[in-house]
């Protein structure tokens, strides 16, 4: 008897081992072939064709210069408080990681990710507003489209903001008067 045991308890250690693409002798089969269903799976349904989300406006370029697209787009938002406040808002989300708070390159993921050129550069300051949409739209180079993640009234929001960052850096003495002006009247 002792021995029958035996063999039967190597039996079952045996059959623990080996590879397991096969499931072993299923003796309490219970909830062992439900019908699973991947998540999502047969279920999603896919937007029909040709649909577009609200708000959508198609940007026909593939590739297109930044200079050149200066001259094709112009800035459509006007530069309200609320669309600083906005640009502020979108800027410090999906932009400050790279180009730093005043655009100058220096954002926490640099020198881990390569700096990028900054945003107070003559070259960016004498782009046009559409130069900027483009490479926001578009990518550039090493930098990604962010036409997925930014709506366009965003993309000009941002704009708004980030000639703010170069007015804060680059102040003319005309935004010192107002400067000046302001700081009087709240101090009154
Ligand atoms: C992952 C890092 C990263 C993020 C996030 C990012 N950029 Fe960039 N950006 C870069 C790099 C790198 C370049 C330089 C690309 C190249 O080599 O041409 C660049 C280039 C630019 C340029 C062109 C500068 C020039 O001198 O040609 C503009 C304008 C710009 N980015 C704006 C933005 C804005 C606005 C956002 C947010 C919507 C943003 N970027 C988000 C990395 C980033």
């Amino acid at each position: 008897m002792k021995k029958l045991a035996l063999v039967v308890a190597f039996g079952f250690a045996l059959a623990g081992c080996g590879k397991h693409e096969k499931p072993n002798f299923n003796y309490m089969p219970d909830m062992h072939f439900s019908p699973a269903i991947k998540a999502q799976e047969g279920i999603q349904r896919l937007p029909v064709a040709g649909t577009i989300p609200r708000g959508y406006e198609p940007y026909p370029y593939q590739n297109l210069d930044p200079v050149q697209a200066g001259k094709l787009h112009i800035n459509p938002l006007p530069r309200t408080k609320q669309a600083l406040l906005r640009g502020q808002q979108l800027f410090n989300t999906y932009c400050i990681v790279c180009h730093g708070p005043y655009g100058e390159g220096d954002g926490y993921v640099v020198p881990k990710y390569p700096r990028p050129p900054s945003l107070q550069s003559d070259k960016v300051k004498n782009y046009a507003d559409g130069s900027i949409y483009n490479v926001i739209t578009l990518g550039q180079n090493l930098m990604s489209s962010y036409a997925s993640q930014v709506a366009p009234q965003d993309r000009w929001a941002i704009i708004h903001y980030i000639r703010a960052l170069q007015k804060a850096k680059n102040p003319t003495p005309d935004d010192l008067k107002y400067v000046e002006k302001r700081t009087q009247d709240l101090a009154r």
